[in-house]
């Protein structure tokens, strides 16, 4: 029977009240077998409040998008988390961020290097540069004793995410990886109803990553991850979360991956009769053109946050296409990653896995099937079905049932407020267990992905996985 009040009453009615409820790192409360209620409320929200007689401090390496998502944790819960630093270039972002979090003049910094260059001021650094730069500031870090969150990718080789592990090892700090799906609600939801046996045993998974076509031109092929050497492989720079999210869902090691998968449309060779280098430039095909960066961030004022702009208008933006990377033809950019890939796993007891990332579609998030030995899991994101093949039992959670509570309008469908409350949680208590992505259990979806992108290379070979760290 499906209810159709909220979590909190639900939980009222088993009689635990708004009382804190701990279950494990991902507390659930089954609320079924009280009241005859679906298994729906996933209150890991509930965990017991700590106290916080100060706030923990952190340094922000990187003040773009995913910098100002966390540190937004620290305004949300001022006596949890205070930013007390920032390194950034760019200096209306390194203004308007130092602005939003009252941060002194002598700690604000215009490259990473430089907060290292100090004595440690702060409890712990989370690290949003770019992909080329998760390295360098990760190790120094580490070693100067700070507790690290570190956005994906963990790092652009095997060789470097290991380091980093090492160093991890070495200095027992905490390091937390911003796979932010594994604290999704949704993807937490489709985690509980597999360990809890309700499918039986997992027989194999089918995974799809649409990513959306103006999404794949602006951030795949203009953008920060469009060229490989760059930052990482689509796999890498994309995917990570997908190769992770199945890894943590089968809950087994992998054993082989083999993949294909190739740039098909962005590049000069499919470039239109009549299209210049720069969109601004007197392209004759721009009107009919769906990648027109004039349509897309001109016009549209559509994934504006990665243009080094402070104000959006449009003369401002039209001036700005004519020298920023965002304003080259798609065709003409210097971007390697493929527009369209598959892997397939093997894992541990033969469970298999299928993946697909596809950059031309209408459409972004992400579908998920599951299949098990005694039921099935399907589910988009906007809601999941699961049925059991004993008693034909068929049920069905829309994403509200499953996260009505806080952060439900939050990135990533609540994972990434999510996340920076566990790693805030982490570095308070000292306890890398508050995290279900350390960067201990994050290595293996790395792994998946090189040995994807080396199979790729190689024609589809079949790689061993066989993490051994
Ligand atoms: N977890 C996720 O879902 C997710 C989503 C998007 C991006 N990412 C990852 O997060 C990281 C940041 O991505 P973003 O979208 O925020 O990019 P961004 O470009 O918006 O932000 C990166 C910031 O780092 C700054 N920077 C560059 N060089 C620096 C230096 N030497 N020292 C300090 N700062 C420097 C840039 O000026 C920029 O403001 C990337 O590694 C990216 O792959 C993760």
């Amino acid at each position: 029977m499906k209810s159709n009040f909220s979590r909190r009453e639900a939980l009222k009615r088993i009689g635990l009240g708004s009382a804190a409820v701990t279950v494990g790192a991902i507390g659930v409360v089954n609320a079924s077998s009280k009241e005859g209620i679906d298994t729906q409320y996933i209150e890991e929200e509930e965990k017991q409040p700590l106290n916080f007689d100060q706030p923990i401090t952190a340094i922000v390496l990187g003040a773009g998008g995913r910098g100002n998502v966390y540190a937004g944790y620290a305004l949300e819960n001022p006596k949890e988390l205070n930013i007390i630093g920032v390194a950034e270039p760019i200096k209306y972002r390194r203004d308007n961020f130092s602005k939003s979090h009252n941060i002194s003049e002598n700690n604000q910094f215009t490259t990473w290097e430089h907060v290292f260059e100090r004595p440690k001021f702060a409890d712990a650094v989370i690290i949003t540069t770019p992909d080329a730069l998760h390295y360098g500031p990760a190790m120094k870090a580490i070693e100067m004793g700070y507790d690290v969150l570190l956005e994906k990718a963990i790092a652009q080789s095997w060789d470097e995410c290991y380091d980093i592990l090492k160093q991890q090892r070495k200095y027992g700090k905490i390091v937390g990886i911003c796979h932010v799906l594994r604290y999704a609600p949704y993807f937490v939801k489709m985690k509980e109803i597999i360990d809890s046996g309700k499918i039986g045993e997992v027989v194999s998974v089918q995974h799809f990553e649409p990513v959306e076509h103006i999404h794949m031109s602006h951030s795949f092929v203009r953008g920060n991850w469009g060229n490989s050497k760059k930052s990482t492989p689509m796999i890498l720079s994309k995917s990570c979360h997908d190769t992770d999210i199945i890894r943590w869902l089968v809950g087994k090691p992998c054993k082989k991956v083999s993949s294909f998968g190739s740039l098909k449309l962005f590049k000069p060779e499919n470039a239109p009769k009549g299209s210049t280098k720069r969109c601004t430039d007197g392209c004759t095909v721009e009107r009919e053109c769906p990648f027109s960066a004039i349509k897309v961030y001109a016009e549209r004022k559509s994934f504006l946050h990665h243009l080094k702009l402070e104000n959006h208008d449009t003369d401002s933006t039209m001036e700005l296409l004519k020298t920023s990377p965002y304003g080259r033809c798609v065709y003409h950019c210097d971007n390697d990653v493929v527009d369209h890939q598959v892997v397939n796993m093997q894992f541990e007891d033969d469970i298999t896995a299928s993946f697909s990332m596809e950059g031309l579609t209408s459409y972004g998030g992400r579908r998920t099937r599951i299949m098990g030995t005694m039921g099935d899991i399907v589910g988009d994101m906007d809601s999941m079905t699961v049925f059991d093949f004993r008693t034909r039992e068929q049920k069905h959670w829309t994403a509200k049932d499953i996260n009505d509570g806080i952060y439900a309008g939050h990135g990533h469908g609540g994972g990434d407020m999510r996340l920076a409350r566990d790693f805030v949680r982490a570095v308070k208590l000292q306890d890398p267990t508050q995290l279900t992505s350390t960067i201990e259990a994050s290595m293996e979806s790395h792994l998946i992905g090189f040995q994807a992108e080396k199979s790729r290379l190689k024609g589809g070979k079949v790689l061993d996985v066989n993490l051994k760290v």
